[in-house]
């Protein structure tokens, strides 16, 4: 059974205390929230108030996907916000080795995200240390964008990857899923499946978390 990630990314920000409410009462496993600066990505999202009002509410683990420049610079605010996963871009660390003791370091899990033109054998001397591998099956920046099936063949080199290794990391897939590829990227390796507009364009999205978790 894969995990399920809600992304609050698609929720509504006029009533976030609900959102976060039916995600509570769900099947949901985590809470994906996307911090984006306008630099990294060309799209700004929400940062450390909203995380730690929503720490104050979620019972979930809350995942943070972090699409900023410098994120070294801010993970033990994010720590302190509540996060328990933090992933970082490996386009955007020099020194990705240093910023995944630094997270550990925080009490946190680590976890590194690709984007889709960002080659699997890139992570051979990091998986080792990670927790997790948010891989981008859209290009980051913003919900509701279609699945890039180039994914596929990625997830199941990065299983090999980790099998290789003896990795325990796990493999995260970001965007674009749907109850129509979830089967599919599923059978392909991942763990855990973020999911933004497919939960909450949903008539009842938590009924629509049970079908994903069931897949
Ligand atoms: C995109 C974000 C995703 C986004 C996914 O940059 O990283 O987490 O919320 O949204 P959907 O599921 O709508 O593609
Ligand atoms: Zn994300």
């Amino acid at each position: 059974m894969p995990l399920i990630a809600p992304s609050l990314l698609s929720a509504n920000f006029l009533r976030l205390e609900e959102d976060v409410d039916m995600i509570n009462r769900s099947e949901a496993d985590w809470l994906h929230l996307d911090v984006m600066d306008g630099r990294f990505v060309p799209n700004i999202s929400f940062g450390l108030p909203v995380i730690a009002a929503v720490n104050r509410k979620a019972t979930k683990t809350l995942d943070v996907h972090l699409m900023i420049v410098e994120p070294e610079k801010y993970i033990s605010d994010f720590a302190k916000a509540g996060a328990h996963y933090l992933s970082v871009h490996i386009e955007a660390c020099n020194h990705l080795h240093r910023t995944v003791q630094m997270i550990h370091g925080e009490g946190m899990k680590a976890g590194v995200a690709i984007n889709p033109h960002t080659p699997v054998h890139l992570l051979k001397d990091i998986i080792a240390d990670i927790d997790l591998v948010c891989m981008m099956s859209v290009n980051p920046g913003f919900g509701g964008q279609k699945f890039i099936p180039h994914t596929l063949k990625k997830i199941a080199e990065l299983r090999a990857l980790i099998n290789e290794t003896g990795s325990k990391a796990l493999i995260e897939i970001d965007g674009g899923v749907t109850l129509e590829n979830a089967g599919t990227i599923v059978a392909a390796g991942a763990d855990v499946l973020v999911a933004g507009n497919t939960v909450f364009s949903a008539s009842d999205p938590v009924a629509m978390i049970s079908q994903l978790k069931a897949i």
